[in-house]
């Protein structure tokens, strides 16, 4: 595919919207209004997604069998509660390139962490490090040391962190595997995220893990910023596990049950301690109520407790929208609008800001990070009286993010303006 080339103005915009093939896919969500009652500029699906028009009939239909069946609706509902996490299964599978049975959607993504590390991060004497991006996103930093501390052993020598050189942002792949190669043999797990959620960067997970496997280190992903951004190949990258949530890119809503992904060589590791709950119990044996545990195969063998169907209801509708669409052409136009959203920004030609994500396409997702150089609170502020939704990281960092779900190019060129004038341009 030749690159786009991208213009300034708004006709551009609208030009690149017309021939956008999934431009109706935008008619299927809600946007807030802003105080005019005009659609707002939302650019924070990494934060939370929209709501797809379409969740409030699939709640309703949960609460019409709750309503007319009571416990019945747990087998003879219109979709019965007691397999319900099922019907997310294949479609969660295809979406991070897995096999049904190595996902599972449960809990919320900090608890499947905790739950992944308590039967896969197995400190030793000499192999009980941890290593994980600085600054990883605080609860992954608060869930890494409250595990090493629950070993018996000292947060501040169990922690290794991967950081960007001196005054850069962004992680070279050959120091990554540099610092693996040299601190490897110590190393119990490696937790990246897929994406960092401040830079935006998008770590190259088949070279990790292939990297972190070499020196017999367990290699594991969050992937809150990756799951329904960046087209997936779990099984076949390899690491051991992986977690997100889907209330981002994901349009579940807010606190949506989480997924998570066991690799199928795990399947069977009965060996593995692990935290159990009785929806982790052979469902064929499940309701005789027995002392033991004995685990499902797959990584439906981690459930503890029966699922909020409230909870999964929403993400099914969400969901039924990536199925149709398929992330191979999201992220086509995910690129090209990203693209464009830098080139814009690039033309303000302001020494007001600077961009701290990889301007390598193949090295992002959707989010860019605008590092602003002074005032940079009052600009968000003056954006969000603008009708633009992005958000805000301290200490200087606005993240903003075209979804190719349902931002438009005009909508990046509305931001791109709006941006300028808060920036007094
Ligand atoms: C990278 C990352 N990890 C973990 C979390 C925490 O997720 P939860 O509160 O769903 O456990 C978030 C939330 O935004 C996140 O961005």
């Amino acid at each position: 595919m030749s690159p786009i080339r991208y213009q300034p103005g708004a006709e551009f915009a609208a030009q690149m919207d017309a021939a956008d093939p999934l431009a109706h896919i935008r008619q299927r969500f809600y946007f807030p209004k802003d105080k005019p009652g005009e659609e707002c500029i939302y650019l924070c699906g990494h934060s939370l997604g929209l709501q797809p028009k379409s969740v409030k009939s699939y709640l309703e239909q949960e609460l019409t069998d709750w309503a007319e069946r009571g416990v019945e609706g747990h087998f003879h509902g219109k979709n019965p509660w007691m397999p319900y996490h099922r019907l997310l299964r294949e479609q969660t599978a295809e979406l991070v390139g897995a096999g049904p049975s190595e996902v599972v959607v449960m809990n919320s993504l900090t608890v499947n962490l905790h739950l992944m590390m308590a039967s896969f991060y197995r400190p030793t004497p000499r192999r009980f490090k941890i290593l994980i991006e600085k600054g990883a996103f605080p609860s992954d930093q608060y869930a890494v040391k409250s595990q090493i501390r629950f070993h018996g052993f000292d947060a501040q020598s169990a922690l290794v962190e991967l950081a960007p050189l001196e005054g850069e942002f962004s992680v070279c792949p050959e120091d990554i595997e540099a610092l693996i190669e040299r601190e490897g043999d110590s190393i119990a797990l490696i937790l990246l995220g897929g994406v960092n959620y401040a830079t935006g960067q998008l770590f190259d997970m088949a070279g990790i893990t292939r990297a972190g496997h070499r020196k017999g280190c367990v290699v594991a992903f969050d992937l809150a910023h990756a799951a329904g951004n960046i087209p997936l190949q779990l099984h076949d990258w390899g690491p051991d596990f992986a977690v997100w949530c889907s209330y981002k890119y994901l349009n579940g809503g807010p606190g949506c049950v989480a997924g998570c992904f066991v690799h199928e060589r795990h399947s069977r590791a009965w060996e593995l301690p692990r935290f159990a709950g009785w929806w982790g119990h052979d469902e064929k044996t499940r309701f005789q109520m027995g002392p033991e545990f004995h685990p499902m195969v797959g990584a439906e063998g981690w459930q503890v407790s029966n699922p909020p169907i409230f909870g999964l209801a929403p993400l099914r509708a969400s969901m039924e929208i990536f199925s149709e669409v398929g992330m191979e052409r999201l992220r086509a136009k995910s690129i090209a609008l990203t693209g464009y959203m830098e080139f814009l920004l690039h033309e303000l030609k302001s020494d007001g800001f600077s961009l701290i994500t990889p301007c390598d396409p193949g090295c992002r997702g959707a989010q860019l990070s605008i590092r602003l150089s002074s005032h940079g609170r009052d600009i968000c502020d003056k954006l969000a009286e603008n009708g633009v939704i992005g958000d805000w990281r301290e200490p200087d960092i606005f993240r903003v993010a075209a979804v190719p779900l349902y931002n438009s190019y005009t909508d990046v060129y509305r931001f791109a303006q709006r941006f300028a004038g808060a920036l007094g341009q």
